[in-house]
């Protein structure tokens, strides 16, 4: 059956450099005029970025909604966590930028700088990994919510399942007016998830549960639970697990994408904060978003030879054709994402270390971006490979199958889900999320007896 043919959608191309983030000192106030009247809105500014048109008083004095599906000019929040500038290929966490934290500073201590706002001290370090680190292990009981599971489940189905069955198990820190069960929470859940993700991986192979050990670092640990067997030793190569953390790094926050903006809609009802996450890594699965990684190196398995890179270009720039480039293009991106920058340089570390002189898939990656950065249609819709490109690469090299690869990811955003999620709920202007409607459907009609109907 032929595929549907993709109807033209209304896509955002990016505004003219003129056009986008006016000089803020001199636009206090926009004017809107309409039937005759004319309304006064007001513009706040950012600290860096663009500054926003507040429209909060738009339907009470004109009866009218803005309309912006997918929220492609909208701000959805304000936030202090993270920056990205989608045409200098920027992104900072609390200030500092991705390529310094990623070759400076290591996972926890991004992660403390996520949640509280500043890198910590040496003791304030050393005591949110021991606070971490004693949250890694589970509730004994979980581990019957994975056999509840076909072996041959897709782990972020476990993933889904598990993290909202943590509520039934952590009464104690589900209050999310109590500050101390927030962090109890939130501490829980970024320890916890890698000790999930590997449970997840252990069950899909039919091989025994491995407990997280204290001495090793967060990175280490997942290594660990997720690699070692009880028949033998197993020791994390240090290389790999400072990869591992790199890329928990590269992954740990991103703005308002869509299952951070999950988890706050799902968190401005105040539901719990497991099932906030839950929300937020089912969110995550999808192939445009946090899927794109499994999706990008099946992408490349199928290309299989360089040879065969131009026919599959051909048929992700068909419009008759619902195939993409996986790993490719951004909604905030119109330049290099800079994790990718980072992530292609960790790939060629990888796989020096692993002694891979040749990847054949990493050669077709190279090979396709080449060949895509230079054809009009991906320039002429500045279309460059995301975080999702090359690390599939590196973490089938670590020994993940491509289905682990957004497992790894949602490890990864839990410290940046949680961070938003603190911010919402603390915010004292804070409301439940309700987007409203354009109407499209049937006007007012009498109901029709079935006896009446043709
Ligand atoms: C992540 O938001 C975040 O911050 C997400 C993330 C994070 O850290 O949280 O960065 C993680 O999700 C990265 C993105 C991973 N997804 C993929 O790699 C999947 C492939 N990419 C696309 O599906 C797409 O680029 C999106 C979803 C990422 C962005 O979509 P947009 O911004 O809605 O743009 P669009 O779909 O409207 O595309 C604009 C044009 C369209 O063509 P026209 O209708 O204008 O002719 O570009 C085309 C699209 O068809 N296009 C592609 C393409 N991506 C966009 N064509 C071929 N291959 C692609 N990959």
């Amino acid at each position: 059956m032929r595929k549907p043919k993709r109807t033209a959608k209304a896509t955002a191309t990016p505004a003219p450099k003129s056009a986008k983030a006016p000089d803020k000192k001199k636009i206090n106030s926009v004017t809107l005029s309409y039937g005759g009247k004319t309304l006064e809105l007001p513009v706040m500014h950012a600290s860096e970025g663009p500054s926003v048109i507040d429209v909060r008083k738009l339907y009470a004095e004109t009866g009218m909604f803005t309309y912006d599906p997918g929220f492609t000019s909208t701000a959805s929040c304000d936030s202090k966590i993270t920056y990205i500038d989608g045409d200098a290929g920027i992104l900072r966490h609390r200030g500092y930028s991705i390529d310094e934290l990623a070759f400076k500073s290591d996972f926890m201590e991004t992660s403390y700088l996520l949640l509280e706002g500043e890198l910590p001290n040496k003791k304030q370090k050393a005591k949110f990994v021991h606070d971490i680190t004693m949250h890694t292990m589970l509730h004994e009981q979980i581990l019957n919510v994975f056999r509840g599971f076909r072996r041959d489940s897709h782990p972020m189905a476990v993933m889904c399942g598990v993290v909202g069955a943590l509520s039934a198990f952590y009464h104690d820190s589900t209050d999310i007016n109590d500050p101390h069960q927030r962090m109890v929470a939130s501490y829980r859940m970024i320890a916890k998830m890698p000790t999930i993700a590997a449970l997840a991986y252990k069950y899909s192979l039919g091989q025994p549960f491995v407990y997280p050990r204290n001495e090793l670092t967060y990175a280490e640990n997942f290594l660990h639970m997720c690699f070692s067997v009880p028949a033998e030793e197993y020791k994390v190569n240090p290389i790999l697990a400072r990869a591992m953390d790199r890329i928990f790094i590269l992954h740990a926050d991103h703005e308002q994408n869509a299952s951070t903006s999950t988890v706050r809609l799902a968190g401005s009802s105040e539901a719990n904060p497991f099932a906030c996450i839950a929300a937020g890594i089912a969110s995550l699965w999808g192939p445009s978003h946090g899927g794109a990684n499994e999706a990008a190196l099946n992408m490349l398995q199928s290309i299989g030879t360089v040879e065969n890179i131009k026919p599959f270009i051909d048929r992700a720039k068909d419009k008759n054709d619902h195939s993409k480039l996986m790993g490719f293009g951004h909604r905030v991106y119109k330049n290099y994402d800079p994790r990718a920058t980072v992530m292609r340089k960790t790939c060629h570390e990888v796989l020096g270390v692993l002694g891979i002189k040749h990847d054949p898939l990493l050669q077709i990656a190279m090979e396709l971006e080449k060949i895509a950065l230079s054809d009009r249609y991906f320039i002429d819709r500045q279309l460059y490979p995301n975080v999702d490109f090359y690390s599939g690469i590196i973490e089938r090299a670590l020994g993940f199958p491509p289905s682990m690869f957004t497992v790894i990811f949602a490890v990864a955003r839990t410290v940046g889900w949680v961070a938003q999620w603190n911010e919402m709920i603390t915010d004292p202007g804070k409301k439940i999320g309700r987007p409203r409607q354009l109407y499209q459907g049937a006007n007012e009609r009498k109901y029709v007896p079935i006896a009446a109907r043709k």
